[in-house]
């Protein structure tokens, strides 16, 4: 696998584990039950597209990172729900740019442009909802 392929699938990979971590921490600090299952639906998603991306790396010759990305700890430390919210949106947006890195250096058929395709609709869709949610938020408080 080409070098700055795998590098990127790995950045990814650690960002997707970082998710999941950030996304355990709101969904314990979340009431409104609406936005918890938005929220665990995420999660899951995270966790599925972080494994999905271990194999495709290890199938292709490449070596796995075994490291968390930072992002959980900034989501933590973001204070404020809505805040919180606010740095999960970008950092959804900041893997959605990556993606479309990615996709721009992938070879343009086969399973490892299929990951990342559907990496970035979801991640678009994942932006999309969270705003919506947010606006919600700032509304009731
Ligand atoms: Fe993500």
């Amino acid at each position: 696998m080409e070098a700055g392929l795998e590098q990127i699938l790995n950045l990814l990979l650690e960002s997707e584990r970082a998710g999941v971590v950030a996304l355990d921490q709101l969904i314990g600090a979340v009431e409104n039950d609406d936005l918890r299952r938005l929220l665990a639906i995420s999660r899951e998603d995270e966790a599925a597209t972080a494994s999905a991306l271990e194999q495709l790396i290890r199938a292709n010759g490449g070596q796995p990172s075994d490291k968390i990305g930072p992002f959980a700890a900034k989501v933590a430390a973001a204070g404020a729900l809505a805040d919180q919210l606010r740095l999960l949106i970008r950092g959804e947006e900041w893997v959605a740019r990556k993606v479309e890195e990615a996709l721009a250096i992938a070879p343009p058929e086969g399973p490892i442009a299929d990951q990342l395709r559907k990496m970035a609709n979801r991640h678009r869709f994942e932006v999309e909802w969270g705003r919506a949610e947010l606006i919600r938020i700032m509304n009731t408080l």
